[in-house]
C-alpha cells in the first residue's frame, strides 16, 4: 500500500519538477488518549498516531531555492529562496515547510534549498494534527537527504519552533512528538519536559475493544486566541505557585496550592485541570500496563468533565458526542487535542461501536448539527521514509 502510495506520489513530482524525487517519507496525523493541555505546562501527554499520513516527495537543491507544491491545495508551485525566509511573514499553508527549513537553518543545519510536493489524507482543522504531520515529514525528508543525523524527538522540537516562531503559533511538542516518534500498536508516553518516551502497548482488537474518532466538524475562528489565553493563564498559575511549571505541583499538593491562589478563580480552574490531567495519564499508563484496558474508560471520562468544566474549552457539538456514546454503552469518551471543536475519542467493545455510531450520527442530526465523520482509529506508525 505505502509502495503504491510512493509510486503515485513520485510520479507527480516528475509532472511538476521535470525529474524524479531523491525520495518520498510520510508523516502521520495523531489523536491523544488522554494528557490534554499538560504539554505547555511540562507535563505527560499519551497520543498515537493515526493511518492518516501527509506524504512528501523531495529532492535537495544547492541554489537556495524552495519550490513547495501540494496536491491538495490550489495554487501551482510556490517558489521561495531559502535566505529571504523570516518568522511570521507567511500566513498560507507554505509557512509550514517553509517554516521547518527557516528552523533546521537558524540551528545551523546547511539546509540549501528543496524540490517538495506534498499531499495529505489527515484531516485538516480536526484537532488530529495535520500542521505536525506536514512539518515532520518535511524535517525527515530533509534530515535523511542532508545526512543531518537527527533522531526524532530533535526534529520535533525543531518543527514546534517552527510553528511556535515562524507560523506564530504558541503550541505544545506532543502533536510534533507524537508524529515524529509513535510505533504502531502502540501508544506514546511522553514526558514533555525531558521528552523521555515510552511505548506502552494499545492493541484494543486484541481485547474484544475498539477506539472510535468522531470528527465533529466544528472549526472554530477563535480558537488560536482562546488556546493562548489558556496557555498565559497557566504561566500565571506557574508563576503564582513559585515554580517553573504546573508539572511541578504535586498532585497531593493540590489543595493547598488552590488555596494559595486564593481568589484567582479563573488560575484555580486551569490549575486544577493540569494537575489532576497528569495524574490521569499516570493512571492510564498504569491500568494499561496492568492490562486492567476497560478500566481507562471512567478516566477518559473525567478528562472529559475537566476540559469541560475546568478548562472550558469543550463545546456542544463535543459534549453530544460523549455523552450520547456513553448513553449508548460506550467505556469512555472524551475531546482530544487543543478543543473548541474538533475530534472526540470513544472506546467501546467492539460489539456496540455500530450503535454508537448511529446513536452519535442520529444526535447530531437531531441537535441539527452538520453530520460528523466517524472513523475507527488504530495506533499507526510514526514518521518514516517510503522510498
Ligand atoms: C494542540 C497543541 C498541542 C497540545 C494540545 C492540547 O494540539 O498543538 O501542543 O497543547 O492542543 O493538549
Amino acid at each position: 500500500m505505502s509502495e503504491a502510495v510512493a509510486g503515485a506520489v513520485a510520479e507527480r513530482f516528475e509532472e511538476l519538477y521535470g525529474a524524479g524525487p531523491e525520495g518520498v517519507w510520510a508523516a502521520p496525523g495523531r489523536v491523544n488518549l488522554i494528557g490534554e493541555h499538560t504539554d505547555y505546562n511540562d507535563g505527560f501527554v499519551m497520543p498515537f498516531a493515526l493511518p492518516h499520513i501527509t506524504v512528501a516527495a523531495v529532492s535537495r537543491r544547492e541554489d537556495g531555492v524552495l519550490r513547495l507544491h501540494s496536491a491538495d491545495i490550489d495554487g501551482g508551485v510556490v517558489e521561495l529562496r531559502v535566505d529571504d525566509l523570516a518568522p511570521e511573514t507567511d500566513r498560507n499553508w507554505t509557512a509550514y515547510p517553509a517554516g521547518v527549513v527557516w528552523a533546521l537553518r537558524e540551528a545551523g543545519h546547511p539546509v540549501t534549498g528543496a524540490d517538495v510536493h506534498l499531499t495529505s489524507t489527515v484531516p485538516s482543522g480536526a484537532g488530529l494534527s495535520s500542521s505536525a504531520a506536514l512539518e515532520v515529514v518535511v524535517a525527515l525528508a530533509l534530515n535523511d537527504l542532508y545526512e543531518l543525523g537527527l533522531k526524532g524527538w530533535q526534529l520535533a522540537r525543531l518543527c514546534q519552533r517552527a510553528e511556535n516562531v515562524y507560523v506564530g503559533a504558541p503550541t505544545g511538542i506532543m502533536d510534533q512528538t507524537a508524529s515524529a516518534c509513535c510505533e504502531a500498536g502502540h501508544a506514546l508516553f511522553l514526558d514533555t519536559r525531558d521528552l523521555s518516551q515510552k511505548q506502552i502497548p494499545f492493541d484494543l482488537a486484541a481485547e474484544g475493544m475498539r477506539l472510535l474518532v468522531v470528527d465533529t466538524q466544528v472549526k472554530h475562528a477563535h480558537s488560536d486566541g482562546e488556546y493562548g489565553k489558556r496557555r498565559a493563564g497557566c504561566e500565571k498559575g506557574a508563576a503564582l505557585l513559585g515554580v517553573d511549571a504546573l508539572r511541578d505541583v504535586p498532585y497531593d499538593g493540590l489543595d493547598a496550592a488552590l488555596d494559595r491562589l486564593g481568589d484567582e478563580e479563573e488560575v484555580r480552574r486551569l490549575v486544577r485541570h493540569v494537575v489532576t490531567e497528569d495524574e490521569r495519564v499516570e493512571r492510564v499508563v498504569s491500568l494499561l500496563e496492568s492490562g486492567d484496558t476497560r478500566a481507562i474508560g471512567p478516566v477518559l471520562v473525567e478528562g472529559h468533565a475537566s476540559l469541560r468544566d475546568d478548562f472550558r474549552i469543550s463545546c456542544p457539538e463535543l459534549d453530544l458526542v460523549v455523552d450520547t456514546a456513553l448513553g449508548a454503552g460506550a467505556l469512555g469518551a472524551r475531546m482530544t487535542g487543543g478543543g473548541f471543536g474538533g475530534s472526540a475519542i470513544v472506546l467501546a467493545e467492539a460489539a456496540d461501536v455500530d450503535t454508537i455510531a448511529k446513536a452519535v450520527q442520529e444526535a447530531f442530526a437531531a441537535a441539527d448539527f452538520t453530520a460528523p465523520r466517524v472513523f475507527e482509529a488504530v495506533p499507526a506508525a510514526g514518521a518514516r521514509r517510503l522510498s
